[in-house]
């Protein structure tokens, strides 16, 4: 593992476009689970009903007793972990161009990394789906301390978290910059990901066909384990900074 490190480490070092593909696993040392595996929040939560557009748009009141009680106590309370603050030292160094998110949650532009793509949108903005007007997290929370859904001040419409739900299109401009960061890279390094969730995970794959050098750093084995040049098992927060020292 050892020399693993140092591998890696060496790569990092000698890469002239390094980008980074994060997951949840990157934010489970902040204290945000993941989704899948033991204690993941779908072991939990059926992303059929939590998760699902068609299930929000059918009934919007489980997702927000979700949001209410299960997400939000636990999106406010988090802060950036070691593993974030690694990759954001390697941007302000000038060896990480970007970070291609699945998270949701801002950590990673919270440790201070400015070119951050996220994928899956995220939790901070609130939109209405009729009208645009948009709200914070904290405003919506605090209306849903007396209501079930929460409502637009401005019309008559649903608000929705721009988080991406299952049978949505992810924001177009973000993949296609995530695909050309994918392109453009010679090392791409996978933190915290299964690598599982289709169109995001084929990220590292567009980095591979473009001749990229793939490092992994994560939990539990991936289907590009046994593409990846190194391919690091244990958590975000120990390794990175190892990496980025
Ligand atoms: P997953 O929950 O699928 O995978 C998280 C990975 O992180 C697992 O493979 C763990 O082994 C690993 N892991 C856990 N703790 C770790 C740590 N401390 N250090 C390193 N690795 C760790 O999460 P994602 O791959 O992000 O989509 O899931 C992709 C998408 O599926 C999410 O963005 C979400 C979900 O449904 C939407 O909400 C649209």
């Amino acid at each position: 593992m050892e020399s693993d490190i140092a591998q890696a480490a060496r790569i990092v070092a000698e890469s002239r476009h390094l980008v980074a593909f994060t997951g949840a696993g990157i934010s489970a040392e902040s204290g945000i689970p993941t989704y899948r595996g033991a204690g993941g929040m779908w072991s939990k939560y059926d992303p059929a009903r939590f998760a699902s557009i068609d299930a929000f748009l059918e009934d919007p009141s489980y997702y927000w007793s979700f949001f209410k009680e299960e997400r939000y106590p636990v999106l406010k309370a988090a802060r950036p972990n070691p593993g974030h603050e690694a990759l954001a030292r390697l941007e302000r160094s000038g060896r990480l161009r970007s970070v291609i998110t699945q998270n949701i949650d801002g950590l990673q532009q919270m440790a201070g990394s400015k070119n951050v793509i996220e994928l899956h949108g995220n939790t901070r903005t609130i939109a209405c789906l009729k009208c645009g007007r948009t709200y914070s997290m904290d405003e919506i929370h605090a209306q849903l301390a007396s209501r079930a859904i929460p409502e637009c001040r401005g019309c008559d419409g649903l608000l929705k978290t721009t988080v991406v739900m299952f049978g949505e299109n992810l924001p177009a401009a973000a993949l296609r910059e995530a695909f050309e960061q994918a392109a453009a890279c010679d090392v791409m390094l996978c933190v915290g990901s299964s690598l599982v969730v289709h169109p995001a995970a084929a990220v590292p794959g567009a980095a591979l066909d473009g001749g990229a050098r793939l490092i992994i750093v994560n939990q539990d084995p991936t289907p590009l384990d046994h593409r990846a040049v190194v391919a690091l098992k244990g958590k975000a927060g120990d390794i990175l900074p190892r990496l980025a020292a």
